[in-house]
């Protein structure tokens, strides 16, 4: 028995402790590279700029699979640290990686339990469609992407750590949480700023950074072919060169770094993040925030910096979603007290008890679910996590109360006048939780 333990333990501990020689794809952050398939592709046109009340960017970076105790113990996070502030109570909400990648732009991960092809229907509303609302330009950086807005699984290419070993996949979709979704996967100026780092070298050159920035960094630097330690050398190269050049970090700029999940099914799932960048006041150099966040914390900061709109979803539960302390405490958004039994209770640590779409177990399959067409918006703003416009799914009720098409459901919304003829479905009525409330459906059914 001891010995089927330990030989289970090993390949963690050795993860952990074994140095990998960290061998960086690009001579610098904001370098062209050969190790690169993905060629740039034009630069982002240079961003208007809407004021948020406590940051103006935001750049969030993702990291992959450890465990807060040792990331925390490494040079680049102690760093990192010291120029900002450690988040020690942020959670991740289930495993494995491509749920948590939902959730983090969808404010769902849609009860997914697996790194499969899921696909977020196009009438679900997610992030872009709050920050477009408002005019707040946004890109995603995927290193390794061989083409902008590439919907493929992974992508293959020759091995640039070692020119003689066999090609690797330094690119997986299910880390880019942007091309999960069909709103911006099947729509072409969206997914257009889905980038690569080929092009984030020749933004950031122009200085055409947008207002939001998410970086997923391949599959060894963001940890999860390699190490904690392999992560920390990869931040030490890219992001803390990065804190310097105006371009990047510019006045009134956030920089959330954070782990998807922690190292082992079944832990906690307490994840290690840090917030730092300009808009982070130098008396809070070093400073620990205990506040309860998990991912949809990054979702309702946000909302309530730049006075967005809301989705309805996990980024409207106050639980789930409490306003970084650095944020609300400015704008007197006031966080909710959790206790670490009900933290416990929410079971972050299980995959695939949540039922939604993607749950691969059939008895815990659902439709998508309307959202809360009540919640309270952290911005201020209105409900729209679903867009009804009446097309997509054949409905409009045909008498000119256009009724959009839900979610397919019988919770569309909408009170404007509806051109909608056919009806396929019949079903909308009510109101409130649309984004085209008051366009009424356009109604495509027969
Ligand atoms: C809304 O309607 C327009 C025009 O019919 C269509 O192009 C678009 O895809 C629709 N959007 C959604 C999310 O259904
Ligand atoms: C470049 O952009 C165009 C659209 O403007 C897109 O169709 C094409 O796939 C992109 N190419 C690469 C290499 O990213
Ligand atoms: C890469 O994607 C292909 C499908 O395009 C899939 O068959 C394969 O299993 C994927 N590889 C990995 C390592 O996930
Ligand atoms: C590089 O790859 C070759 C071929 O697979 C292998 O023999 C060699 O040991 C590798 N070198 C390193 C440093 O991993
Ligand atoms: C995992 O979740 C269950 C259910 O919430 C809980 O009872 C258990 O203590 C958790 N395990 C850990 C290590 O947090
Ligand atoms: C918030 O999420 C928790 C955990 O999933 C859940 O127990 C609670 O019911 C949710 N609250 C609301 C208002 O949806
Ligand atoms: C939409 O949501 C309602 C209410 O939850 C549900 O009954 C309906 O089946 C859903 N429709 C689809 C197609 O997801
Ligand atoms: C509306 O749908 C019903 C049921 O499918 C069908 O019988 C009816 O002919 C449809 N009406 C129109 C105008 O398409
Ligand atoms: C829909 O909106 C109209 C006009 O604001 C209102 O009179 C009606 O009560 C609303 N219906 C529901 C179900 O909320």
């Amino acid at each position: 028995m001891w010995s089927l333990v330990a030989f289970l333990l090993l390949p963690v501990v050795w993860a952990q402790t074994t140095t990998i020689p960290f061998v960086p794809a690009q001579p610098c952050p904001t370098c062209s590279s050969r190790n690169y398939v993905g060629k740039n592709n034009g630069t982002l046109p240079k961003a208007t700029v809407r004021k948020g009340k406590v940051f103006d960017y935001y750049i969030e970076i993702m990291m992959e699979n450890q465990d807060p105790n040792i990331v925390d113990t490494l040079s680049a996070y102690e760093a990192i640290a010291k120029k900002g502030i450690m988040l020690t109570n942020t959670f991740s909400l289930t495993h494995p990686s491509e749920p948590n990648y939902l959730a983090s732009w969808s404010g769902s991960f849609w009860g997914a339990a697996d790194d499969d092809f899921h696909a977020v229907p196009e009438n679900i509303m997610t992030m872009t469609d709050l920050l477009e609302d408002k005019t707040i330009s946004w890109a995603s950086y995927q290193e390794n992407m061989p083409t902008d807005g590439f919907t493929g699984m992974n992508f293959t290419q020759a091995n640039y750590v070692n020119v003689s070993g066999p090609p690797e996949i330094y690119y997986m979709r299910k880390h880019n949480p942007h091309i999960l979704h069909d709103s911006i996967a099947n729509n072409p100026q969206r997914r257009m700023r889905v980038r690569n780092f080929e092009d984030f070298a020749a933004d950031i050159t122009a200085d055409r950074l947008p207002q939001y920035n998410w970086v997923t960094s391949n599959m060894r630097n963001d940890a999860h072919d390699t190490n904690a330690a392999y992560s920390s050398s990869w931040l030490n190269f890219w992001l803390l060169p990065l804190l310097e050049d105006k371009r990047f970090n510019r006045e009134r700029t956030l920089i959330m770094v954070r782990f998807d999940e922690d190292a082992t099914d079944g832990g906690p799932n307490k994840v290690a993040a840090f917030l730092l960048g300009s808009a982070v006041p130098e008396h809070m150099y070093g400073s620990v925030d205990n506040t309860f966040y998990t991912h949809y914390s990054s979702l309702s900061t946000m909302e309530a910096n730049w006075g967005l709109d809301c989705l309805g979803r996990g980024d409207t539960n106050a639980t789930l979603a409490n306003v970084f302390d650095l944020v609300a405490n400015q704008i007197g958004y006031k966080n909710v007290d959790v206790s670490d039994k009900e933290i416990t209770s929410f079971g972050f640590n299980i995959s695939g008890s949540t039922p939604g779409p993607f749950n691969p177990n059939p008895d815990l399959v659902t439709p998508f679910p309307p959202p809360n067409s009540h919640a309270k918006c952290p911005g201020g703003g209105k409900v729209i996590g679903i867009q009804n416009n009446g097309s997509g799914h054949g409905n409009g009720d045909g008498n000119g109360n256009g009724k959009g098409s839900g979610n397919e459901s019988g919770k569309g919304s909408g009170n404007g006048n509806g051109k909608g003829s056919g009806n396929e479905s019949g079903k909308g009525s009510g109101n409130g939780s649309g984004k085209n409330n008051g366009k009424g459906g356009k109604g495509n059914g027969h």
